[in-house]
């Protein structure tokens, strides 16, 4: 039996961070004889310095034919100028599209030992365990038209918002069976006082739920649900939200942790799933060995779960992060918590040390 994982490491820190994934990866595909292969592809400003395009066809089909795929980040100011269709996100956007992610998860757990870590009081943060169920290939990203027209001899930008039944009825589902999992509730967070989309989001989550009479739904308004999430997190077991609005409030949830450098995600669909950290491509702190590898190597473990059918792997990486920071170990970006305080590589190098002397002992 062989797997084949491809690794797009990106920009930034996305090359540092994934670099550490690498050395957990190969040692659990020995030690469990999994037999994966890595393939490393460019995504995002590495793609465009060397072939002037995002993504290249032939690495989203290499995407397409493997069984996972892990990726960094993509972006950095170098590109920040280049028109929208050569802009690093563009590669991420279509992976998402071409893979058919539509289901992105986003687990926001807070470490009890780390309850102080994060900029709320520890009493709020302490026992904070929530997904957030992010839907990933509609919405404002996808929606047309997108551009920026002459109106009324004016410069005019224009994104349209957009959501069918279908793609809402998928991203329904998905929430619930996973709520049915955790702790059978499922926050759904809208703005169905003004949107459209957010009216017909509504009414298909509520005939949907009615397939889970186990699960509990509540609606609620997204400007309401960015207030709550930093009042009484413990309030939220599953959010399922649309695209735009669960990318702000899965940064949002982040700092609950203490910090985005914590928060792992991964995005499902029928294929192929693509596994990478919440956190972008940190200018400001790439090339220190600095940034914290944590998030990538959770989504690791979220990669041996879903796409490789590895539970034991996914939960030796899950109890080795645990012990890890439960012994005061974290990176630059946890420091006001951290009793020592580890570079990129070190930690790294310190998560598979303690999964070694388990597997050992
Ligand atoms: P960012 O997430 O890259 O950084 C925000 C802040 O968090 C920075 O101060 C950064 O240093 C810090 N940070 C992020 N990850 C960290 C880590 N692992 N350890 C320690 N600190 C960390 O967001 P941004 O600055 O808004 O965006 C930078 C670039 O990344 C942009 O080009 C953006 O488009 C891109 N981006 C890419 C992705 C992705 O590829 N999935 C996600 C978000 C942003
Ligand atoms: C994320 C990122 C992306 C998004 C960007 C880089 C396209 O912020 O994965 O959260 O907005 O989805
Ligand atoms: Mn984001």
């Amino acid at each position: 039996m062989s797997k084949k994982v491809v690794l797009l490491p990106g920009d930034g820190i996305g090359a540092e961070v994934v670099r550490e994934a690498e050395k957990i990866i190969a040692h659990l595909s020995d030690h469990y004889g999994i037999g994966i292969e890595t393939e490393t592809h460019l995504v995002g400003g590495a793609s465009l310095d060397a072939h002037d395009i995002p993504v290249k066809d032939e690495v989203v089909e290499a995407c397409k034919s493997a069984d996972a795929v892990l990726l960094g980040a993509v972006g950095g100011p170098k590109w920040d100028d280049y028109p929208s269709d050569k802009r690093p996100e563009k590669a991420l956007l279509r992976l998402r599209k071409d893979l058919g992610l539509f289901n992105n998860l986003r687990p926001v757990t807070v470490f009890s030992s780390l309850k102080d870590a994060s900029p709320l009081r520890p009493e709020v943060v302490d026992g904070v365990d929530l997904l957030v169920v992010r839907e990933l290939t509609g919405g404002l990203y996808f929606g047309e038209p997108k551009e920026i027209t002459e109106v009324n001899g004016e410069e005019t930008g224009v994104d349209t918002m957009r959501y069918s039944v279908t793609e809402i009825e998928r991203i329904t589902r998905a929430a619930f069976d996973a709520a049915r999992k955790r702790r059978g509730k499922v926050t759904s967070v809208d703005k169905a006082n003004i949107l459209a989309t957010s009216q017909l989001w509504r009414k298909t989550v509520t005939r949907i739920a009615a397939e889970y009479p186990d699960v509990e739904l509540e609606h609620m308004l997204v400007d309401n649900c960015a207030m709550q999430l930093i009042r009484n997190p413990s309030g939220f077991d599953v959010i399922l939200t649309e695209n735009m609005f669960g990318d702000i409030l899965s940064d949002e949830a982040a700092m609950l942790t203490g910090s985005i450098g914590m928060l792992p995600s991964a995005s499902l669909g029928d294929g192929t799933g693509m596994y990478e950290p919440v956190h972008g491509s940190a200018p400001d702190i790439a090339g220190k060995d600095i940034a914290n590898p944590l998030a990538t190597l959770a989504s690791v473990a979220l990669m041996f779960r879903f796409s490789l059918g590895h539970e034991k792997a996914a939960s030796d990486i899950e109890e080795a992060i645990s012990a890890v920071l439960n012994a005061g170990y974290n990176c630059k970006d946890m420091s006001r918590h951290a009793r020592h305080v580890l570079s990129t590589s070190e930690m790294g190098d310190k998560i598979l040390s303690v999964i070694i002397e388990k597997q050992d002992g």
